[in-house]
């Protein structure tokens, strides 16, 4: 088992590293993107985002330690893609972890982010970055992503494939009260087999590379007696 644990470990290590080269070949010509990366990247050097998510679940006596994970930038851009965000959106990062993810939104397609996210450390993390870097477009809330107010999102980003039923049932309700018309793009499963009633359309299905293999995204549009 322990060995299984570092093989696994060793493998996602390198792994990482090949993905850094990847994204600093493609986005390093960007400076709007890339020092912001860089430095948010050197606060996480010694003290992993898994690390820091570990100690969390650990501080919660959370049942499962190992529920981290990130976007691969480069899946990112495939999905933004897809689903047409452009400078003019307002993206909801639901769960935005150590937020790679939202300086990607803000510095490689220019739309408005805010990044909600539950464990502190992250928060002040991402907070101390934009604030060194002079970046006005990306609002982080320490917040629980059920409870807060998503007035504005014109665009929500949710990678959440470790939730249990229950928690996406009461999410897909709460994401279920957004205008019509927003777009919805979750990873590994849709929101609409969670809901009673119709509330949103599937508009696109495509599997993308993540650490742990190909991952299923779904994009819904928010519509009134939508039927999948
Ligand atoms: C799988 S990570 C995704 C990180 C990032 N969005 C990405 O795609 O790279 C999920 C993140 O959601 C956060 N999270 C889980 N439940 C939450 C909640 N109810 N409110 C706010 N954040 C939450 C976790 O702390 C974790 O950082």
């Amino acid at each position: 088992m322990n060995r299984e644990l570092s093989a696994l470990a060793l493998r996602q290590w390198l792994y990482q590293w090949r993905q850094w080269g990847r994204e600093l070949r493609r986005y390093g010509n960007r400076p709007r993107f890339l020092l912001p990366w860089l430095w948010l990247k050197l606060s996480y050097l010694l003290d992993s985002p898994y690390a820091v998510c570990r100690r969390y679940q650990r501080r919660i006596k959370a049942e499962n330690l190992y529920v981290y994970g990130e976007t691969p930038l480069t899946s990112l851009e495939l999905i933004a893609e897809k689903s047409a965000v452009t400078a003019s959106d307002h993206v909801f990062e639901l769960g935005a972890g150590s937020g790679f993810t939202s300086l990607w939104l803000q510095g490689v397609i220019g739309c408005r982010v805010t990044a909600i996210e539950q464990i502190p450390l992250f928060c002040w993390r991402l907070h101390r970055t934009i604030r060194r870097m002079k970046m006005s477009t990306i609002d982080v809330r320490c917040a629980d992503y059920c409870q807060s107010s998503l007035v504005g999102a014109s665009v929500i980003y949710l990678y959440g494939s470790n939730l249990d039923d229950s928690l996406i049932t009461l999410l897909a309700g709460h994401l279920a009260t957004l205008p019509l018309g927003v777009r919805v793009i979750t990873v590994s499963y849709p929101l609409q087999p969670y809901l009673e009633q119709p509330a949103f359309v599937l508009t696109d299905q495509f599997a993308v590379p993540f650490a742990w293999g190909e991952a299923e995204v779904f994009i819904q549009v928010r519509s009134d007696g939508a039927i999948t």
